[in-house]
């Protein structure tokens, strides 16, 4: 459902078409295009034919005998109703069932009247084979919204026939954190406050607002990016272990952590927060005029449980940035005594875990060496893990990828919870609030191609820290 909109131009259908190529697609799987424009199936087709540049004519046609188009308001029931019908003419699974997901890649103001709708045709009904359906993010726009958009969505579904998309959670490098902390027993052992001095976290884009300015001025920076995708990194390098590789086991630990987090009452928000917004950024079309919604935001947090008490959380996104990388940096305590000569007042930093989600995927562990021939000289050295090297030849698929197919198959682990992301909504809340509070700062200015606004760097100064480069500025992937 909103078939001739950008995200399943640009996303979902390539997404499917490369996991058709791959052979993961099930069998008799449709993939019906629904939206509001007056479109027949070849027309459907053509539209989409573009985004899919490396499909060979003959491995097109194959694939867009899937296709096939509805013209459907979404919240009319009789509308939906009749699209019902027409899918009675697909093929059922092996068990005689006609098995449906429903992707809502809609207007976040279209979920609740598209929801009511399908109740009233009677999609939700599972008996006749599964139903299950794919909420696109944002997910509400504050906690009030997402408790209502979550009450609606359980009068007509239940939470494990729900699939609410936070595609950071579909990246490689993503998954590979929960491997890297649970699949290995080095790093558990030292993953706590007895180690960890602080955890820094960087999503930083390049791009610009651009054509999402009607939606993106609405939003800002601590909506757009901080209450799903840089809260979730959040919950994946603090969370306790799971018992299993299991939707629920894994959310719960999430919800454990996200609980934990320390909410900021509003006075708070100034010390641990700094906004700016580009330069430029007025002009972009639909943005108001005067606007003060922030494009970039750093955020100090503290999880306060026995595991993380006392240790920062650094948290930075914007967009207009130097360049995109999103990459996390885990720093451990320094040495509690330095046995080798250093100059006066000179601290040795602790070793340096970085997890370079993108673009140059990999991990890389920092560390001190000695400077051969030379009396007791030191360096921080590195030890890197590229996938480049590690998995030559395999090429990462989209996050997408691997979320059409868990929702197809029915695992939800990479999918948040309902009372995940109302937690997530808990703690960006407040810290939005402050900002509209009388006589809070405006944000700073700063100009696009630079690492945002200089304050940006004083919230670390403050506890006597740095930003620090994890994987691209070390020219770490070159
Ligand atoms: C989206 C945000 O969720 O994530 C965008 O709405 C942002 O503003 C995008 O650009 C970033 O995703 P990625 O995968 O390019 O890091």
């Amino acid at each position: 459902m909103g078939a001739s909109g950008n995200l399943t131009r640009t996303k979902l259908a390539p997404a499917l078409f490369s996991l058709y190529h791959k052979g993961r697609l099930p069998e008799h799987l449709h993939i019906v295009g629904v939206a509001r424009d007056n479109l027949d199936d070849q027309q459907f087709r053509d539209q989409l034919r573009g985004s899919i540049p490396e499909a060979t004519d003959q491995e097109w046609d194959e694939f867009a005998t899937r296709l096939t188009y509805a013209t459907v308001d979404v919240t009319s029931a009789d509308d939906l109703w009749a699209l019902y019908r027409r899918l009675d003419e697909f093929d059922p699974d092996e068990n005689g069932k006609l098995n449906c997901l429903y992707y809502l890649a809609l207007a976040p103001s279209l979920y609740e009247p598209t929801i009511s709708a399908l109740s009233a045709a009677g999609m939700a009904d599972d008996r006749q084979g599964w139903r299950r359906i794919v909420i696109e993010k944002p997910f509400g726009s504050d906690l009030n919204s997402a408790q209502r958009l979550n009450r609606h969505v359980h009068d007509v579904f239940r939470e494990e026939q729900v699939y609410r998309i936070d595609h950071y959670l579909g990246k490689e490098t993503v998954q590979n954190l929960l491997v890297f902390r649970f699949a290995n027993s080095i790093f558990e052992p030292i993953w706590n406050r007895n180690y960890i001095d602080q955890v820094q976290i960087t999503v930083a884009e390049d791009v610009l607002v651009g054509e999402r300015g009607e939606y993106y001025d609405r939003s800002g920076v601590l909506k757009d990016m901080f209450q799903n995708h840089l809260l979730q990194l959040l919950a994946l390098i603090t969370m306790d272990p799971p018992y299993a590789f299991a939707a629920d086991a894994l959310r719960n630990e999430k919800v454990k952590a996200l609980s934990a987090v320390r909410r900021l009452s509003l006075r708070d928000v100034r010390d641990n927060l700094v906004i700016g917004q580009y330069d430029g950024y007025h002009y972009e079309p639909g943005v108001a005029p005067g606007s003060h919604t922030p494009t970039y935001a750093a955020l100090r947090l503290y999880v306060d449980n026995w595991r993380w008490h006392g240790v920062p959380f650094y948290l930075r996104s914007g967009k207009g940035l130097s360049r995109k990388t999103t990459e996390m940096v885990i720093q451990f305590r320094s040495p509690p005594h330095m046995l080798f000569p250093v100059p006066d007042d000179t601290v040795i930093p602790g070793n340096t875990l970085s997890i370079c989600v993108q673009p140059n995927e990999g991990i890389r562990l920092e560390f001190q060496s000695k400077v051969p021939d030379e009396d007791l000289g030191m360096k921080p050295v590195s030890l890197e893990f590229h996938y480049h090297d590690g998995f030559a030849g395999i090429d990462l698929p989209d996050a997408y990828e691997r979320l059409l197919l868990d929702a197809l198959e029915g695992d939800a682990a990479l999918f948040t919870r309902s009372d995940e992301i109302e937690l997530a909504w808990s703690i960006i809340d407040p810290i939005v609030h402050g900002l509209d509070l009388p006589g809070a700062p405006a944000p700073f200015r700063y100009l696009p191609g630079m690492d945002g606004p200089p304050n940006g760097e004083e919230l670390l100064l403050s506890d006597n820290r740095r930003w620090i480069p994890g994987c691209v500025e070390v020219g770490y992937g070159i």
